[in-house]
């Protein structure tokens, strides 16, 4: 019997007592409370290396370690991952490979914001572009995934990222759906919030709610800040990272993803082998200060996150600081006491939950309401929340507090420069859904960007019509016209986009520039549309709609990967023989402006031109959504059966049930134990002088907030009661 059962045992007995002698040893194995930063870490010597790297857009540098990386893998790993893709005998694009002299283009790809529809949507993507399928492979298609060198996530793409990485870059089957061995799958019909149904109080759902609390309450008696950020991050933490299966998943038998960095990914063994791209997540902000809980405009700071390096690419700001000591409170670059840096911060759950923390345009404080979830999503949420403000105080309770490291710096052009707070916000609140900014950084320098766009914008049948492409076009040629390249051209308003069609297949951008070096990166535009064949749609799903049986999943991924690796024939429902060759055409296009040639540059190909005579778009002479004839729009839920099973599922499952009088001692436990837990840390917390100083009082239930709580702010007792 392990620690966590006895604790349960006993528990059940009503011998809370002994949860102070055990709770000593369990902290020393994977826990839960692993979310908790660690401070008072004493910082590096600031006289031999840098917490911070500024830059400016003229001159600007990447990480070099991301450099080299990037670097590494392009010499050793992408010429035979090129080579494999497109340079077999029976290659049918018409180039011969070795012409280009080893000049492959840069590639990127681009995973959008949109839940687990979002999430679905990649994942059925990547895996009709990996060459370790075999259907894809032999469309053609299969390949892509292999030359890329940058993967960049935001919101539910995100949450494919994070998971990508820290399964060690699994096929996507195995990934999604489980393989029976070491990948338990995403469990998707496990509800992100509620996992045991829609009754909050059972006792399943007690306990879950007991670990989150756990973990978030864990890292806000460290003296850091949390909000609704933190317990959501917790919930996405059990679907994407590795540590939580279908017989764990209601237990505290493990961490379930608590303590796994991001800054951590660069020792995952698929990273070391440089077999993956590298990977970025995009997170917004909001000006300290203004309580935006609109849409934002363009002008806040857009920030990415990678492995390296919490940074931004705005002109504005051009700074990065080590990610590993994000959490840590800088000023001008420095912390303010040596001695009390902040590790741990970085959690991959939390920066998977910062690039989807969407509260603030959600909540609604005065009716203590939140929008779009569904009535029990949003009750649990509000649940969870009300029962952390119980034991915490936070100070914004709809963003994700991070601490400011870019304090005292670019001082006349970043909004935040006078602030020890930063409020991070989805990547998507400034309406860029599609994580671009950090593919169109002119020192990346990349050459083909694919978009794999989930993006509901339809507020029908949640197809995408463009608005994220057309809001990031307009960011790139106003506010970030120093540091990043341009967007080539795209129909200039959603309806164009639906009209052409070029939302409902297979798009190129930006195909033919008109300067050399290329005034803008070809885009791969591949839109979540309706099958080609007049099939039923079942990928056009609810941002919001956060179960999915494994059947619709199933039914999901097979159905975008047909689409995928099938494009489109012109007025005509079926499948293009030649996708596969034509998406090579377009990866491969712009190394024939690469190659030092003493006479011009490489033609191109016969069948290149036609293909990109039918996929790419041409602005003078713009194509029709006529020739997409017998498309279904509206969605149909492939098992609505099973989704009503669902509960029947859990009535069957309840392995993890210890009954009514348990959950309650459990819940009483839960109290107790995070009392106990904050005494044992209470010196800890008094020593973390840096971010004690900007609380009121020690108690951690009674922290400072920037926001003094209006009434309205306070949950109601109702939805807390024990
Ligand atoms: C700096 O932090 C250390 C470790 O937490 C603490 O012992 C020390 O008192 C702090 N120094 C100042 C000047 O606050
Ligand atoms: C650009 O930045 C790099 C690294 O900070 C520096 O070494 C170099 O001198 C700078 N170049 C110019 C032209 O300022
Ligand atoms: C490709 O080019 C190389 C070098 O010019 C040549 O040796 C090879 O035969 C060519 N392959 C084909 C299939 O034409
Ligand atoms: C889960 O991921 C972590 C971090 O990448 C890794 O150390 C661990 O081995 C993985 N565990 C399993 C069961 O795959
Ligand atoms: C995990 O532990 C916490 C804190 O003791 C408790 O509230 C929660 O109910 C436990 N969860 C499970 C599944 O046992
Ligand atoms: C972060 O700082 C530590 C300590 O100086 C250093 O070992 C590590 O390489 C840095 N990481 C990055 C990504 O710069
Ligand atoms: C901005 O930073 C500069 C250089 O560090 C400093 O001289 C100036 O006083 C700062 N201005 C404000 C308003 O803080
Ligand atoms: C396009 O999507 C946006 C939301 O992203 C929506 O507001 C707009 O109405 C849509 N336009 C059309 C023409 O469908
Ligand atoms: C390849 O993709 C198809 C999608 O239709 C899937 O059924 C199959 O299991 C995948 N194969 C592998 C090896 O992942
Ligand atoms: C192409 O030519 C330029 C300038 O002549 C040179 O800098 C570059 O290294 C050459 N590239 C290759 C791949 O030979
Ligand atoms: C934001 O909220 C704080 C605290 O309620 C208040 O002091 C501040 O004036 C507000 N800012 C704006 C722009 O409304």
């Amino acid at each position: 019997m392990n620690y966590h059962r006895l604790l349960r045992v006993l528990a059940i007995c009503g011998v809370t007592i002994v949860h102070t002698a055990v709770a000593q040893v369990i902290e020393s194995q994977d826990s839960v409370t692993d979310y908790a930063p660690n401070t008072n870490v004493q910082c590096p010597d600031l006289s031999t290396t840098s917490l911070i790297r500024v830059f400016t857009p003229q001159n600007q540098t990447l990480h070099p370690k991301e450099t080299e990386y990037v670097e590494t893998r392009a010499k050793d790993v992408l010429p035979d991952a090129w080579n494999a893709w497109l340079g077999g005998d029976d290659a049918r694009h018409g180039y011969n490979i070795s012409d280009f002299q080893g000049n492959f283009p840069k590639v990127g790809m681009a995973i959008p914001g949109g839940g687990l529809r979002a999430a679905l949507y990649g994942a059925g993507c990547l895996g009709a572009l990996d060459a370790r399928n075999d259907s894809a492979k032999a469309a053609g298609t299969g390949g892509l995934l292999q030359v890329t060198s940058y993967l960049t996530g935001l919101s539910g793409g995100s949450w494919i990222t994070g998971s990508l990485f820290f399964n060690n870059w699994p096929t996507i089957y195995d990934m999604v759906l489980g393989n029976g061995k070491d990948m338990d799958g995403w469990l998707l019909d496990f509800s992100l919030v509620t996992p045991d149904g829609i009754n909050l109080f059972s006792d399943m759902n007690q306990a879950f709610f007991g670990s989150l609390l756990w973990s978030v309450i864990a890292k806000a008696f460290k003296g850091i800040d949390t909000s609704m950020t933190d317990p959501w991050s917790r919930m996405i933490s059990y679907h994407f990272l590795n540590q939580t299966s279908r017989e764990n998943f209601f237990t505290n038998d493990s961490a379930h993803g608590a303590g796994q960095l991001w800054s951590n990914i660069p020792l995952i063994p698929a990273y070391q082998q440089h077999q993956t791209p590298f990977p970025i997540v995009v997170a917004d902000s909001r000006p300290v200060g203004s309580n935006l809980t609109t849409a934002l405009s363009l002008d806040p700071t857009v920030y990415e996150i990678s492995p390296l390096e919490f940074a931004s690419y705005d002109p504005s700001l051009s700074v990065g600081m080590n990610l590993t000591y994000a959490g840590t409170h800088l000023s001008n670059g420095k912390p303010e006491n040596g001695s009390a840096c902040v590790t741990g911060f970085d959690q991959a759950g939390f920066i998977m939950g910062t690039s989807a923390s969407l509260f603030n345009q959600l909540f609604d404080f005065a009716r203590n309401t939140i929008s779009s979830f569904s009535k029990t999503d949003g009750d649990g949420l509000l649940y969870v929340l009300s029962r952390q403000l119980r034991e915490v105080r936070t100070r914004a309770d709809d963003v994700a507090n991070w601490p400011n490291p870019f304090n005292g710096l670019k001082n006349s052009t970043f909004q935040d420069s006078d602030k020890t707070w930063l409020e991070l916000l989805d990547g998507s609140s400034n309406q860029e859904n599609v994580p671009y900014s950090p593919l169109f950084v002119n020192a990346r320098g990349l050459d083909v960007i694919v978009t794999i766009e989930g993006s509901a914008d339809d507020s029908v049948n949640n197809w995408p019509n463009g608005t994220g492409l057309l809001f990031t076009a307009l960011r790139q040629s106003t506010i970030l016209r120093a540091s990043h390249q341009q967007f080539p051209p795209i129909p200039q308003t959603p309806d164009a986009f639906i009209q052409t069609g070029v939302n409902s297949r297979p798009t190129f951008f930006g195909c033919d520039p008109k300067q050399s070096p290329p005034e803008y990166p070809l885009v791969i535009y591949l839109p979540n549309s309706p099958p080609i064949n007049g099939d039923d749609p079942v990928t056009n799903t609810q941002t919001f709609t956060l179960t999915y049986t494994r059947k619709h999943v199933s039914l999901f991924l097979s159905q975008v990967h047909n689409n995928i690796i099938s494009g489109f024939t012109p007025n005509a429902n079926t499948p293009d023989p030649n996708f596969g060759t034509c998406l090579q055409c377009a990866a491969i296009d712009r190394a024939r402006l690469k190659v030092n040639t003493t006479s011009s540059p490489i033609p191109r190909s016969a069948i290149c031109t036609q293909c990109f005579q039918q996929y790419c778009y041409d602005p003078l002479n713009p194509p029709s959504k006529i020739a997409l004839p017998g498309r279904k729009l509206a969605f149909v839920n492939p098992d609505p059966v099973g989704l009503d099973k669902l509960g029947g599922f859990f009535a069957k499952h309840k392995f993890a049930l210890i009954g009514g009088l348990a959950g309650l001692v459990a819940l009483l436990g839960a109290m107790i134990g995070g009392l106990i837990f904050w005494k044992k840390k209470k010196t800890n917390q008094q020593a973390y002088k840096r971010v004690n100083d900007f609380h009121e009082e020690d108690a951690p239930w009674k922290r400072y907030s920037d926001h003094p709580r209006a009434e309205s702010y306070e949950l109601p007792d109702h939805r807390g009661g024990y």
